[in-house]
């Protein structure tokens, strides 16, 4: 999949804009301020139906401006997808998916599998386990299809189990959401374990590049000690302790994968630098996964390139992101050695002010 065309209108500092992007590297050049991070949001609004800047879609719309629009067209297998969307400060949102109408911006994850990488993305690894269970279920999303209705139905049934908490006495009035809470907890620890068991291989060969010397373990909580108990009785012992606090502590939703470096937490060992190479290797096995088990291209959005590394680092990343065979854009500053990095197959894009030229 990738993304061939896309027009801008009013989004951020981005007047206008109307690019034909090259199915492979695309790097994006400009000064500070000038609009190269719009537009990577630009692509991840049209791929996502949100920024990943703000949760606030009237803040992306340009100032004094009624409405943004984007319209792109995703590439895949020769089949051409026009996409439309469309997002007014009142609140009205216009999507159009091959020339229809009415689809829920839930919709549009399917057609381009973002991964977006910026100097902020090291609190994959430093921050909540929320972090790393969208990263584990981004993955797990596009390799099984029954995990996205497991999950939207117990995230439902959590929310009526949590409300419920609050009012019932006694543990018996939860049951009724418990049977099916159990049934799909497993299924989608099992969904989630099989998904990750696959793709450690994939993280290890690229980390052993990236960070030769560190010995790194990796291992996955489903989100309560299976060999310990079952869920079942988690969900029966905790009950008064969930009522307390009025939330479920044991279940899927509490699960997390867990970096280790000689037993201690890779977020407060490595340097930055470091923890964003190992944010890479993260993303670029799921790069490859998808490529390989999936038979999809990833799509990277990759904000500030050379930030926090060094010339030799940038090298051996480079060397790795044109080998994923996904589509990329890439944002620096300046082009100096960048495009020797990158090699000639790319097109290069000059962004001033807001307005985007092609070189
Ligand atoms: N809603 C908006 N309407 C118009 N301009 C905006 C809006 N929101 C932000 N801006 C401006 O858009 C400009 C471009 O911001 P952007 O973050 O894309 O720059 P950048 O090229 O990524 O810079 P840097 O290299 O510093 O990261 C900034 O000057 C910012 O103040
Ligand atoms: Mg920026």
């Amino acid at each position: 999949m990738s993304l061939e065309k896309l027009l801008i209108r009013q989004f951020r500092n981005i007047n206008s804009a109307n690019l034909n992007f090259n199915p492979k590297i695309n790097l994006i050049v400009g000064a500070n301020g000038s609009g190269k991070t719009s537009l990577l949001e630009a692509i991840c609004f049209l791929g996502l139906g949100r920024s990943f800047r703000t949760h606030l879609s009237n803040r992306v719309i340009s100032y004094d401006r009624k409405e943004f629009t984007l319209y792109g067209e995703v590439h895949n297998q020769n089949i051409t997808v026009p996409i439309g969307l469309q997002k007014s400060k009142s609140g009205e949102t216009l999507l159009k998916i091959n020339g229809l109408h009415g689809k829920k911006l839930a919709n549009l994850t399917q057609y381009l599998p973002l991964q977006l990488i910026t100097p902020e993305s090291y609190t994959l690894l430093t921050g909540s386990p929320k972090n790393r269970r969208s990263f584990l279920d981004w993955g797990v999303f596009y390799h099984d299809q029954l995990f996205y209705h497991n999950w939207a139905r117990i995230k439902r049934l959590l929310k009526q189990r949590n409300a419920a908490l609050k009012q019932c006495r006694t543990y018996n009035e939860l049951q009724v959401w418990d049977n099916e809470l159990c049934l799909l907890s497993e299924a989608i620890s099992a969904q989630r374990q099989a998904y990750f068991d696959l793709l450690i291989p994939l993280i290890n060969a690229t980390i052993t590049d990236f960070l030769p010397g560190f010995s790194i373990s990796s291992q996955f909580f489903c989100g309560w000690d299976k060999n310990n108990k079952s869920l079942q009785d988690y969900l029966t012992d905790n009950f008064n302790r969930d009522k307390q606090l009025g939330y479920t502590t044991a279940g899927p939703q509490k699960a997390d994968i867990r970096f280790k470096i000689n037993g201690l937490p890779i977020g407060d060992l490595l340097s930055r630098g470091q923890l964003k190479l190992f944010v890479y290797a993260l993303r670029l096995a799921q790069g490859l996964f998808l490529n390989s088990f999936d038979n999809k291209q990833c799509v990277f959005l990759i904000d500030d390139f050379s930030s926090e590394l060094d010339k030799v680092k940038q090298k051996t990343l480079a060397k790795h992101i044109i080998n994923s065979n996904a589509q990329l854009f890439i944002t620096v500053i300046e082009k100096n050695n960048i495009e020797t990095l990158f090699g000639q197959e790319r097109t290069v894009f000059h962004v001033e002010h807001g307005k985007i030229t092609e070189e």
